[in-house]
C-alpha cells in the first residue's frame, strides 16, 4: 500500500505535506514525493528512501499534494516516485490499475510520451486527454476508463486553487482544518491539525478549495428492467390477477443466467462473498409478505444454506438489541425496497458493522442504495397492493442465496446440482397451478359464507401459511390466521367448528404425516379442509373436503409453488366479495411511514 497526502489553504503547503509524508511513512517507503503549487510554478521533488529534509526553503505554495511508495508496478527508482506528471497534470496514487497496459498502448499511439513504468502515471495522461478547462471534470472521465483500486489526489496549474481526489477501494479522508483542507490516506497524517474528518466512500470524488470542499457521487445508472406495457393492466380485470399469472414467469426471470450446474452465480454478492464465507449467522428482515418470504428464507439458508439463521420482522428488530458483529450478515428483503421499517433496522445494523445486502425489486430504491450489495428479483413493476409475484421473486432469490452459501460451506456438489435441477423446473410447475386457476375459483365459490379461516403448514410452508392468510384478510377483509400445524392443539384448536375452515399445506415432504395428523384433529372438530397436496396423492383425498394438487418437488422448494394457489384463493374470494382488489382499505402499497 501507499500513503497520499495533500494540502490546501491559507498556510505554506510545503511543511504540512513534509510532516504527513513522515506520519505516513509506514505505508511505503522505497520513495517518496511531493509537489507545491505557487500560482503558474510548480515545485516538484522526488527521491529514493527515507524522506530527508534539504532545506527547501524555496518551496513556497498552498497547495500540494504528497505520496510515500510502496512499489506495486514498476520498480524502486526515482522516476517511479509519485507524483507523477504529464501536461501540467499531477497525481499521486495508491491502489491498482488492471488495464493500465493497455490504456498506455492506446496512449502511445496518440503520442503520449511516458516517463516511467508505472500505472498511475496513466491516469495524469488521461486526465491531459479529457481536460477542457475543468479538473475535477477531466478526472472524473478519466477515472471512467480505470479498472481497479484507486485513491487519487489531483493538482494542476491549468486549473489551480482545488485539489481533486476520488476514492475506489483504496482509503480517501478529508481532513476539515480552520485554515483549509487536508485530504490523506488515513487520520494519522490529519490528527495533528484536526480531529474532524469525512471519509469517502467509494465512488465518491471531491473538490478541495482552501474554503470550502463539495463531494461528489458517481450515481451508478442502472437500467430499469420494465416495458412500458408492464405497468398496465392489459387484458386482466385487476393488476393483482396479472401479477398472479406472471409468477411463473417471475421464477424465469429470477434465476436467468444465474443458475450454474452446481452452484449460482449472483453478481450482486461478488463483493461480498470473502465475508459471507466468514459469516456465522444470517439474519433475514422483512415486513408483512417480505417477511414472510424472510421466514421461508430462515428454513432454506438452514436446510441448504448450512448456516445459522434468524428471521425478524423490521418494525420489531429496529427496537430491538441482538448482539450483533461483523461475523453476521444481514439480508433486507423488500419489493419495494422504501419500507420505512425496514430501512431503520438496516441502519442499525449498518451502524454495529453487519454486512447488509438486500433481496429487492424496485431498482435504484434506497435500499440497494444502502445496503452493501444484493440481488434483485427482477419481477418487473408490482402494482397491487397485495404482493404476490414479488413473494415468489423473493423466495426463489432466497433459494439461489442459501445455494451460494451451501456451497461455501458443506453442500455437497451433487446435492446442490438437485436442488438446481429441480428449480429449472419449477417455473413450468407453476405455469400447470396457474392453468389450473378455474378450479381453485370452484372450490372458492363452495366457502364465501365462511368469516374466519385458520391455515397451517410445517417447515418451509408454515410461513408459507402465514402468507396465505395475510392474503386473503387484506384483499377479502375476511378474518385469517396463519400457524405451525403444530401449534393447533396449542390453543388454536379451539376455534375450529364447523364455521371456520382451514386451508392445510400438506405437500408430500418429511412433515406430511404430521400435517396429516393435524387435518384429522380439524376434521375430528367438524372442522373443513382444503388441502394443498401434492400430485397423485390419493389418500389426502379421502380425508379432506376440497384439494388443490400442486406438482411434486424437492421439499425446500415447495414454498414457491404452495403460495400460488394461495394467492389464487384470495383473489377470487376478494373477486366474489366484491372488493378493491387493487386498492385494498386501510393499506398502501409502499409503507414508507413508521
Ligand atoms: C403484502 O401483500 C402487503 N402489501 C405488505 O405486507 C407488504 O408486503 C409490506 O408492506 C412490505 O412491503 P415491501 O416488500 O415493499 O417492503
Amino acid at each position: 500500500m501507499c500513503g497520499i497526502i495533500g494540502y490546501i489553504g491559507e498556510k505554506q503547503a510545503y511543511p504540512i505535506v513534509i510532516n504527513g509524508l513522515k506520519k505516513l511513512e509506514y505505508r511505503g517507503y522505497d520513495s517518496y514525493g511531493i509537489c507545491v503549487l505557487d500560482n503558474e510554478k510548480v515545485f516538484l521533488k522526488k527521491r529514493v528512501g527515507q524522506i530527508l529534509e534539504e532545506g527547501e526553503s524555496e518551496f513556497n505554495g498552498c497547495v500540494s499534494i504528497g505520496h510515500d511508495r510502496w512499489a506495486s508496478t514498476g520498480g524502486v527508482c526515482e522516476k517511479n516516485a509519485h507524483p507523477h506528471e504529464y501536461n501540467g497534470f499531477y497525481v499521486v496514487h495508491n491502489g491498482i490499475i488492471e488495464n493500465y497496459k493497455e490504456l498506455k498502448e492506446d496512449l502511445i499511439k496518440k503520442g503520449h510520451i511516458f516517463n516511467s513504468d508505472t500505472d498511475t502515471e496513466v491516469i495524469a495522461h488521461l486526465i491531459s486527454e479529457e481536460f477542457n478547462g475543468n479538473l475535477e471534470d477531466a478526472a472524473r472521465k478519466a477515472l471512467k476508463k480505470i479498472i481497479g483500486s484507486y485513491g487519487i489526489a489531483v493538482v494542476s496549474p491549468k486549473d489551480k486553487d482545488k485539489i481533486v481526489i476520488a476514492k475506489m477501494s483504496s482509503p480517501i479522508i478529508i481532513g476539515i482544518c480552520k485554515d483549509g483542507h487536508i485530504v490523506a490516506s488515513d487520520p494519522s497524517a490529519v490528527i495533528d491539525y484536526t480531529k474532524q474528518i469525512i471519509t469517502l466512500d467509494d465512488g465518491e470524488m471531491a473538490v478541495l478549495r482552501k474554503d470550502s470542499y463539495m463531494i461528489l457521487k458517481e450515481k451508478k445508472i442502472e437500467t430499469i428492467d420494465w416495458e412500458s406495457d408492464s405497468i398496465s393492466k392489459g387484458d386482466y380485470a385487476h393488476y393483482m390477477l396479472k401479477e398472479i399469472m406472471e409468477e411463473s414467469k417471475v421464477i424465469e426471470s429470477a434465476t436467468m443466467g444465474r443458475l450454474l450446474d452446481n452452484n449460482v452465480k449472483l453478481g450482486g454478492l461478488e463483493s461480498s462473498k470473502e465475508r459471507l464465507e466468514e459469516a456465522n449467522k444470517i439474519f433475514l428482515i422483512g415486513c408483512g409478505t417480505g417477511y414472510y418470504a424472510a421466514k421461508t428464507g430462515e428454513y432454506l439458508m438452514e436446510e441448504i444454506g448450512g448456516i445459522d439463521a434468524e428471521a425478524h420482522m423490521g418494525s420489531e428488530i429496529r427496537y430491538r438489541n441482538p448482539r450483533l458483529d461483523r461475523n453476521e450478515a444481514a439480508i433486507f428483503v423488500s419489493q419495494s425496497g422504501e419500507t420505512a421499517d425496514n430501512l431503520a433496522a438496516l441502519k442499525k445494523f449498518k451502524d454495529a458493522g453487519v454486512l447488509t445486502l438486500g433481496v429487492t425489486n424496485a431498482i435504484g430504491s434506497t435500499q440497494t442504495r444502502e445496503t452493501e450489495g444484493g440481488v434483485y428479483t427482477r419481477c418487473g413493476p408490482e402494482i397491487a397492493v397485495a404482493s404476490t409475484k414479488a413473494f415468489i421473486g423473493q423466495i426463489t432469490v432466497l433459494t439461489m442465496i442459501s445455494i451460494f452459501l451451501g456451497r461455501q460451506r458443506n453442500l455437497s456438489e451433487k446435492k446442490a446440482e438437485e436442488v438446481i435441477k429441480e428449480l429449472r423446473d419449477i417455473p413450468f410447475k407453476a405455469e400447470l397451478i396457474l392453468n389450473n386457476r378455474e378450479e381453485i375459483n370452484n372450490i372458492v365459490q363452495k366457502y364465501l359464507r365462511f368469516k374466519d379461516f385458520w391455515f397451517i403448514g410445517r417447515k418451509f410452508n408454515y410461513p408459507i401459511a402465514m402468507e396465505g392468510a395475510l392474503k386473503l384478510k387484506e384483499i377479502s377483509y375476511i378474518h385469517a390466521e396463519g400457524t405451525p400445524g403444530g401449534e393447533l392443539k396449542h390453543g388454536p384448536l379451539a376455534l375450529i367448528d364447523e364455521n371456520c375452515p382451514t386451508v392445510a399445506l400438506c405437500p408430500r415432504d418429511s412433515v406430511y404425516d404430521k400435517m396429516l395428523s393435524n387435518i384429522e384433529e380439524v376434521k375430528a372438530r367438524n372442522g373443513k379442509v382444503i388441502a394443498i397436496a401434492s400430485e397423485g396423492d390419493n389418500k389426502i383425498k379421502e380425508i379432506v373436503d376440497d384439494v388443490i394438487y400442486i406438482p411434486k418437488t424437492i421439499e425446500a422448494l415447495t414454498p414457491i409453488l404452495t403460495a400460488i394457489p394461495l394467492h389464487l384463493f384470495a383473489y377470487y374470494f376478494a373477486l366474489a366479495l366484491k372488493r378493491d382488489i387493487d386498492k385494498p382499505r386501510n393499506l398502501a402499497k409502499s409503507v414508507t411511514v413508521e
